[in-house]
């Protein structure tokens, strides 16, 4: 089972990060492939607690190496902060690969995102603010920068010289900031570019070669399904393919090498940010779930929005993504409700609709159906068996599979590394 996917199925935020951190043990690369310091995964490994931003998750294994591939966009301040952390904490970082093809958050793209949102008023996406989209703006427009551009002065000043020409324009005429200065951004990367040098390769090359030698290769998506930039709901999105086919184009690994989907979702659902949401709740059973799954962004923390299961948005990542398994989390937040209600289908104008809308004003009206199912009252946290269940939680478990698109293999009970009930091998 050399090359295996890890996805998030709805908007984010279902425990990518424990998934990860549970098959590290069997693998022996994890590589990041989109986004950036956006995304906030949290690992509990006994009484320690990791938040990881940039760095995969893979990371908190030893043996593991963890890789940045060039689909990531990278603040290289941020890089190195994670680093020494989690190397004060005595996780060793020294096996690190950077792709030299990554682009590079500068101060200007956190700038622009700042500002850009401030602009938008109410129609704000609600980003992190970390410079994501104006750094893959700069990249489909073909003035990024690029890792590689830290180790040749000359390039370097030469792009950051022809990005900044439009953007000062931008920054002081439209957005009345200051101009940001050439040399102050080359002298900032440049600062870096001796430390970065050792770690900075072709990762593509690096990652080709290791599954020929039959390695295990475990891709960490960052962000989800619904945030993706193609398929998630746009504009309210982020800028990369969050989706399993970004995982090809994220790292230069081809596609049919890829063997295994697995996407991560949450026993209910959550959002952060703007954004259509069909079965947001914004009564007591929204304050539940968010108290109880303590729904807090690990990235801004910002309360998530938080609502019922979508059943007909897990069909959609399942086909989107190609999905084998799905891992359902957070199964022990649900504990205590006397019924759970599950969105089946949605209504739009008054016609019922299975699949999620093309079209986004349909879904902004989506009226979810839902069906309701018993609750359970028992402290599932301790269970490490499907058995080990209460019958309406195994029933809610079931009920969901055969709605879903594809089989559940684990199901979280709590956010510790063991507090999971494993149905079918995830690598076998
Ligand atoms: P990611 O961005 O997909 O990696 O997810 P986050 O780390 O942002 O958010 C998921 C949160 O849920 C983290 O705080 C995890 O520790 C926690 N978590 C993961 N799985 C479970 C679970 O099965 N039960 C509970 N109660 N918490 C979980
Ligand atoms: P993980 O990997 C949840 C959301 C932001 C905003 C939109 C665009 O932890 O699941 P951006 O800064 O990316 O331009 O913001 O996307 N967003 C996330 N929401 N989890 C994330 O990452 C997210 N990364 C971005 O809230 O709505
Ligand atoms: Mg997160």
């Amino acid at each position: 089972m050399p090359a295996v996917v890890i996805i998030g199925a709805q908007w984010g935020d279902e425990g990518k990060g424990k998934a990860t951190d549970l098959l590290a043990g069997r693998i022996d690369y994890v590589v990041k492939f989109n986004g950036g310091n956006n995304a906030g995964h949290t690992v509990v490994i006994g009484d320690e607690k990791y938040a990881l931003h940039l760095l995969p998750s893979g990371i908190l294994t030893p043996g593991v190496t963890p890789v940045i591939a060039n689909g990531v966009v990278i603040d290289i301040e941020v890089l190195f902060d994670e680093l020494e952390a989690l190397s004060a904490r005595g996780v060793d970082v020294s096996r690190l690969k950077i792709s030299a093809n990554a682009h590079v958050i500068t101060h200007y793209h956190r700038t622009l995102d700042k500002v850009t949102e401030r602009f938008l008023g109410k129609r704000q996406i609600g980003t992190t603010g970390r410079g994501i989209g104006p750094t893959y703006a700069d990249k489909i427009n073909r003035v990024g920068i690029r890792m590689q551009d830290l180790f040749d002065e000359n390039i370097l000043r030469q792009k950051v010289e022809g990005a900044l020409d439009q953007k000062n324009h931008l920054l002081v005429k439209v957005y009345n900031r200051r101009a940001i200065t050439v040399d102050e951004i080359v002298d900032d990367l440049l600062s870096y570019a001796e430390r970065l040098r050792p770690m900075v390769s072709d990762t593509a090359l690096e990652l080709h070669q290791a599954l020929e030698r039959g390695e295990t290769v475990l891709f960490e998506g960052g962000q989800a399904t619904m945030l993706d930039v193609d398929h998630g709901t746009y504009p309210f999105v982020t800028s990369s393919s969050s989706t399993s086919g970004g995982a090809a184009t994220g790292s230069g690994v081809a596609p049919n090498r890829i063997d295994r989907v697995i996407g991560i979702v949450k026993a209910y659902t959550t959002r952060v940010g703007a954004g259509p949401f069909p079965t947001e709740l914004f009564d007591a059973s929204g304050e539940f779930l968010r108290a109880n799954g303590f729904e807090f962004g690990t990235t801004t923390g910002r309360p998530r929005r938080c609502g019922w299961y979508d059943a007909p948005i897990a069909r959609y990542s399942a086909r989107i993504n190609g999905v084998t398994d799905y891992v359902m989390t957070k199964l022990d937040v649900l504990t205590g409700l006397e019924t759970i209600p599950v969105c089946v289908a949605y209504e739009v104008d008054g016609v019922r609709v299975d699949e999620v809308p093309v079209s986004q004003s349909d879904f902004h009206h989506a009226v979810p159906i839902y069906e309701e199912f018993p609750g359970w009252s028992e402290d599932i946290t301790s269970a490490r068996s499907f058995d080990e269940l209460p019958k309406n939680a195994r029933d809610y478990v079931l009920a969901i599979e055969s709605m879903s698109g594809a089989r559940i293999s684990g199901v979280g009970v709590g956010p510790g590394r063991d507090e999971i009930v494993v149905r079918h091998d995830l690598l076998g």
